[in-house]
Order: structure tokens, then C-alpha cells, then sequence
């Protein structure tokens, strides 16, 4: 069923688990991504950024998340990643993304709270839930992460500050991930996630998640991440595989030869990650 990351991110509470959010980066990789889900009996998010919505069309990729979620039977939100113009979540949900972030986070704080807050407003009364985002998740290349001072974490104070003036769903905090890292990972901040899951009541984002090491999941999940984000590892495999399989086959032959080898690669990733995030070792929140 097509469903809000709100809804989703509230079952993930109750049961202390996270829901995968995975980018999609082009729309062959779609199908499988759904897939992966259904086989693993577990929700999905898939998340686009603007420039691949822009390149796909809003609506192509609504019209096929909403048939696959509808026909395989899987609850599935899709989600406007790192919004940073108006325009842009206007689009999205108008073409019925269920769910959009607004990236203020490089705005001076009280822009960040003014601008996420107008977002909210237009997002919920239209029935689509909001991420915000504050403190920074840096950037890397070639897997060297930004310095340290460059870094700006999520302060809790603020934190609070901010889910209650913006009314966001769900907050991205910023405790030491770094988008594209894969050539090595980060040392996330647990007891920093710790201090802001104490005083603040909405479900945690964490962004990143490629970098991340899988031995963390627990201790994320246990303190309130209940949507985490992967995208490079995705893009990274689809397109190693892909770029293997062109090499060897002849230029005749159909695209399938290529391209069905790396959407397997996406879905056993999808699989492996949904797996972990559904934290089966540890109890669920009773309450
Ligand atoms: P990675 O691409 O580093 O996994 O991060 C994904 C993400 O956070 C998207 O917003």
C-alpha cells in the first residue's frame, strides 16, 4: 500500500526497527528495490533527489511506485530527498510524493525553522508528511570524509527548539555521517544521538547511511533512528555491475544482459540492509 514515511516511521517505533530508505537512481533499479522489500516481508522508502525526479518525471515515478506498491502488496512511502526550493516539493507533491524534506540546514537556524515551518504547512494539508534537517551531514570524496571543523552536529537544545516551531514528522540529525562515503566509514556520535533522542519526540533520520558501519545499526536503531538513509552503495554496485557486464557483451545483444545482473546486485544490497534494519535482537517498545 502507498503510505507517508509517518506512517511508516510510527510503525518503526513500535516495533524498534528502522525503515530502509533507499535512493533510487534511475528507474530500472526500481522494480527489484520493491521486491527486496516484499521478500523480506517489511516497509520501504524510496527516495528521489530533485534532479533525478526532474530526469525520471514526477509523475512517471509516482504512477510506478504506486501499481508496484499496490501489486505486490508491499507498504511502500516515496520521499523528496534534500528539497532546498519550495518549488521543487510543490511539483513533487502535486504529482502525489507522500512524503518531502526540506534541507534548510545550511540556512542561519532561525531561517532553517521559518522556511521548514512553511513547508509543513503546505505538506500537511495536503496529506504528505515533512523531513527537516539540522546540523550538518557532510559531504565526502573519494571517501575522505570533511574536517572536522567543518562539522556542525545537531545540539539536542536546538533540536527541541526546532521540532516544536516547524511540527516536522521526522528530523535528520547531523552526528558525524558524511553522504557518498564508501570508500571507507564514519565513527557516528552515539552518545551525541543519545542526548537527542532523550528530549526530542519524532523519529530520528540518519543520512549517510552508506558510510555507516553495520556493527552501529543496533545502537542507531535503539536510540530512535527509525529512517535510514542508503544511496551510494546503491549506485555504487549498480553501476560497477553494469559497467562489468557491458564490457563483455556484444553490442547486439539485449539491454536485459546488462542491466537485469545490476538491479539483482541493488536488490541483494536492499535485502541485506532491510535485514539488519529490522533489528530482530532486540525487543520491541512496549507501552
Ligand atoms: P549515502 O549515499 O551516503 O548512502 O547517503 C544517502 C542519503 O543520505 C540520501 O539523503
Amino acid at each position: 500500500m502507498y503510505k507517508t514515511v509517518r506512517d511508516l516511521t510510527e510503525d518503526a517505533e513500535r516495533l524498534n526497527m528502522t525503515i530502509g530508505a533507499f535512493n533510487m537512481h534511475n528507474l530500472e533499479m526500481l522494480p527489484d528495490m520493491i521486491r527486496a522489500a516484499k521478500e523480506m516481508g517489511a516497509p520501504i522508502i524510496i527516495q528521489t533527489s530533485v534532479d533525478t525526479a526532474k530526469y525520471i518525471g514526477y509523475n512517471v515515478i509516482v504512477a510506478v511506485v504506486e501499481e508496484l506498491a499496490n501489486s505486490m502488496i508491499v507498504d511502500v512511502a516515496l520521499h523528496l530527498d534534500h528539497a532546498k526550493d519550495f518549488d521543487a516539493i510543490k511539483d513533487a507533491i502535486e504529482a502525489g510524493y507522500s512524503s518531502v524534506m526540506f534541507d534548510g540546514s545550511s540556512l542561519p537556524f532561525k531561517e532553517n525553522i521559518e522556511k521548514t515551518k512553511l513547508v509543513g504547512e503546505y505538506a500537511h494539508a495536503r496529506g504528505v508528511s515533512v523531513e527537516g534537517e539540522l546540523g550538518t551531514i557532510g559531504g565526502t570524496e573519494e571517501g575522505v570524509s570533511l574536517s572536522e571543523e567543518d562539522k556542525e552536529y545537531t545540539r539536542p537544545n536546538d533540536a527541541v527548539t526546532f521540532v516544536r516551531e516547524t511540527g516536522v514528522d521526522v528530523l535528520a540529525v547531523g552526528i558525524g555521517t558524511n553522504h557518498g562515503q564508501f570508500k571507507s566509514k564514519t565513527n557516528v556520535k552515539i552518545p551525541l544521538l543519545k542526548e537527542i533522542h532523550q528530549v526530542v519526540d519524532v523519529p530520528l533520520v540518519i543520512h549517510g547511511g552508506t558510510g555507516v558501519k553495520e556493527e552501529d545499526y543496533p545502537d542507531l536503531i535503539n536510540n530512535g533512528i527509525r529512517k535510514f538513509n542508503v544511496g551510494t552503495e546503491l549506485l555504487v554496485n549498480w553501476t560497477q555491475q553494469a559497467k562489468d557486464c557491458f564490457a563483455e557483451t556484444p553490442v547486439n545483444k539485449s539491454l536485459r544482459y546488462n542491466i537485469i545482473p545490476a538491479n539483482q546486485k541493488v536488490k541483494e544490497i536492499v535485502k541485506h540492509k532491510i535485514g539488519l534494519f529490522m533489528n530482530k535482537n532486540h525487543p520491541v517498545n512496549v507501552g
